[in-house]
């Protein structure tokens, strides 16, 4: 959560800042913040509750140059999302300005120590601490900033990327991560840092991460120095971005999410490209580590929200093709549930931004534990691309609307054929099956470009359905899963009350909730239960509730009791998710449209959750 942007060279940084915060405005977007040093060496400090165009809106008027700048987009951890509580944050002098995504979890001591050595706060915010402490540590030791930051961060427990600037030292830029992540970018004339590398992009291709406990020193015109906690040098392994600026952009599309529904097509393509070979799976993560896979006695799958969805696709998929038991753990729960973990458990973490907080968390515990750690991310080089042992990428490209869509079909693609590369190694699967599979998989954009062409027809259904309070979505097998990634997609971001189930479950206690006001969404492809939810179905009819079904075409049966069906193409049960996943997206994505919400932007969330 938060963005942090930073620009230091000879031009000038407000364009850049607020460029950057654009990019990074999925991470959070309760307020917005500049800090600029100017040549005259004042601190200029702008900030204010709301989005970004409101700080630019704000900024109008206001005395902006300056060649050094600190950024920040907020997601509220501490304190309420107003103008105060806004970063970035300055130090009682005047001094320092701070930029902060993280959370300072011994703030509450840290400040009655420095109450107590007369230190007055504004702000509610942990952050604000933390710049105070700086000072502090900087008037008492007599020492440099940089001195000061490594004090004052010895001091802190709880994650941080951080950025910050000093009128006494009005060349430099110091950052340090811990936990949260932090990418620097190396410009011809200039230095970027960015919470991730899209607002660098436009400038160069050669980043360093910076990894957790380093500190780097950024001065105008020099090289990047980065050292540890220790003081000791750190080795700066700079790397080369495959990044494109128009993956970042809507390109015709009114939301990025639409856009991203859309490029389902190319995004599974990428998905797939060089691991389905002539019938059989190649994941190279798989080859390198074929001991390990051949004899895991378990798979624990780690994940949140809708990665950890799919996750419970992927026990499917690997129970039924790999024979491997498997357990899926919500990454909050599992790490403080103390779990029995041993060296012959493999855990897989699943995460979009590679960044979310409790999955890595649960990732450190289970190495701790022994375990072997597979991550399915998709943003390269993130946090848990990194602290992961091997692993696979989903290489869906970046994905920017808050509801994850291409994300999610990239992932449950990568399970499939996770599942097929493990069922090889340990000869569980069949010729047939591999062979029915791989060939569906490969199928996969041409039938997601088929479905994609529901999209009018759920245009207008969603007139129908725009002002109910509640949803039903039933599934069963591969798609209760996918009930539940349906009512998630549609109540985060249309603000519409949805709940997903096993369609069996009903008839357990949702059932009571049936009338002519709640619509039921029910995934229902022809599959081994078909029969089982045509009686869900009529269960759901004869309370008077209303059924939007999601049927394999020429389903008759459920055309014939259901108020509105959504044909998809035949696709094996095991990749069904992945194709009725597609109007499910719509299906949300129209009704929160035609309310009225900011589907790319909804309230209270953030695209990557980096807090607990
Ligand atoms: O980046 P991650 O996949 O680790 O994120 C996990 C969840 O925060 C994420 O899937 C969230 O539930 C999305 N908003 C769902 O659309």
């Amino acid at each position: 959560m938060c963005g942090i942007v930073g620009y230091i060279g000879n031009s000038q940084c407000f364009p850049v800042l607020i460029k950057g915060l654009h990019r990074l405005e999925y991470r959070g977007y309760d307020s917005a913040g500049v800090a600029i040093l100017n040549q005259n060496n004042e601190l200029n400090l702008y900030k204010t509750r709301g989005k970004v165009a409101d700080l630019e809106n704000f900024c109008q008027s206001k005395e902006i140059a300056g060649s050094i700048g600190i950024a920040h987009t907020r997601w509220a951890t501490h304190g309420e999302p107003n103008d105060i509580n806004a970063h970035p944050h300055m130090s009682a002098d005047g001094n320092i300005a701070i930029v902060h995504n993280g959370t300072i979890e011994n703030y509450n001591v840290l400040k009655q120590a420095l109450t107590k050595h007369g230190c007055e706060f504004k702000s509610e915010t942990d952050t604000e601490v933390l710049v105070q402490l700086i000072q502090y540590v900087k008037e008492t030791n007599n020492c440099t900033l940089i001195e000061a930051v490594t004090e004052a961060l010895s001091q802190v427990v709880g994650a941080y990327a951080i950025a910050v600037v000093d009128r006494d030292t009005p060349d430099t830029i110091i950052a340090a991560r811990k936990s949260s992540p932090l990418v620097i970018g190396i410009g011809e004339d200039a230095t970027y840092l960015a919470s991730d590398a899209t607002p660098i992009i436009d400038y160069t291709d050669k980043v360093v991460y910076l990894n957790d406990d380093e500190i780097a020193i950024i001065k105008k015109n020099e090289p990047l120095r980065v050292i540890t906690s220790d003081n000791e040098p750190s080795n700066i392994d700079i790397k080369t971005l495959k990044l494109s600026v128009s993956q970042l952009e809507k390109g015709g599309y009114p939301h990025f999410m639409l856009k991203e529904i859309f490029e389902q097509t190319s995004t599974i393509e990428d998905s797939i490209r060089g691991r389905v070979v002539n019938n059989h799976i190649q994941l190279s993560g798989v080859n390198e580590n074929s001991e390990k896979f051949a004899s895991a006695d378990r798979i624990i799958i780690v994940a949140c929200g809708t990665s950890w969805h799919a996750g419970l696709i992927g026990k499917r998929l690997l129970q039924d093709i790999a024979r491997v038991p498997v357990e899926v753990e919500y990454a909050s729960e599992f790490r403080y549930s103390n779990p029995v973990i041993t060296s012959r458990d493999i855990v897989i973490a699943i995460s979009q931004s590679g960044e979310t907080a409790d999955t890595l968390a649960a990732i450190s515990l289970a190495k701790e534990k022994g375990a072997f750690v597979y991550g399915i991310c998709n943003v390269v080089g993130s946090s848990i691309a990194r602290a992961t042992d091997s692993g696979t990428y989903i290489h869906v490209g970046p994905e920017i609307g808050v509801a994850s869509t291409k994300a999610f079909t990239g992932q449950v693609t990568v399970l499939t054929m996770l599942a097929l590369a493990i069922g090889q190694l340990r000869k569980t699967v069949t010729p047939d099956t591999l062979v029915r599979v791989t060939s569906a998989i490969e199928m996969l954009p041409a039938l997601i470009k088929e479905t994609l062409g529901l999209n009018k027809a759920i245009e207008k259904l969603s007139n129908t359905y725009t002002y109910v309070h509640n949803f039903l979505y039933l599934g069963r097998g591969y798609n209760y899963p996918s009930a539940l990634e349906g009512a998630l997609k549609l109540k985060e971001i249309s603000y519409i009350h949805a709940e997903g189930y096993p369609a069996a479950e009903m008839k357990h206690g949702p059932i009571a909730l049936i009338d002519h006001e709640l619509p039921t969404v029910v995934i229902a492809p022809m599959d081994e239960l078909h029969d089982k939810i045509i009686s869900n179905i009529q269960q759901v009819k004869a309370r008077g509730g209303s059924v939007i079904a999601i049927v394999t075409k020429g389903d008759k049966a459920i055309k014939e009791i259901a108020d509105h069906v959504l044909e998809i193409p035949k696709i094996p049960e095991c990749l069904s998710p992945i194709i009725v996943s597609i109007p499910l997206q719509l299906l949300a994505y129209h009704i929160a449209v035609k309310k009225g919400c900011n589907v790319d932007m909804p309230r209270n969330l953030a695209k990557s959750v980096t807090v607990e």
